[in-house]
């Protein structure tokens, strides 16, 4: 299968950025051992600090996969222009959260994406990921 995880802003700070709530590992490393075992299958990643971006990465490789695994960071609370690229495409896109987002402010217990979702996984630090991903490989 081809999976794609798009990771938006401040998602490249993994492993610096308030270790407390988002731990100190770095994405890239993880990202390595998923790839690593899960040989079989095709996994992308790609990250952007910027909204269109995100939203030109949606389209290029929202016709053509299988899934696509998305932390849209802060965007999750407040793009309306995400959430219209998510319903514009085919393939079906999983929203993730490193951090229970509902034990956090009442700002983050909002999204605007999560209803153009297949469905959301939220608060198994990056483990939300590989969840993500079995759903995806299991369907
Ligand atoms: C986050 C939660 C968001 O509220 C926050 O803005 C992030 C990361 C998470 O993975 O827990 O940047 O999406």
């Amino acid at each position: 299968m081809k999976i794609h995880i798009i990771n938006g802003p401040n998602l490249n700070l993994l492993g610096v950025r308030e270790k407390s709530i988002y731990g100190d590992a770095d994405f890239i490393t993880y990202f390595n051992t998923l790839q690593q075992r899960y040989t079989s299958h095709s996994l992308t990643y790609f990250q952007s600090n910027k909204e269109g971006e995100l939203i030109d990465k949606l389209h290029e490789v929202g016709f053509n996969s299988d899934g696509i695994i998305l932390n849209a960071g802060a965007y999750t609370h407040t793009s309306i222009a995400i959430a219209d690229a998510i319903a514009a495409i085919s393939t079906p896109v999983i929203e993730v959260h490193i951090s229970n987002v509902y034990k956090r402010e009442a700002f983050r217990h909002k999204s605007m994406l999560a209803a153009s979702c297949k469905g959301v996984i939220a608060g198994f630090g990056l483990d939300s990921y590989r969840l993500a991903l079995e759903n995806f490989l299991n369907q």
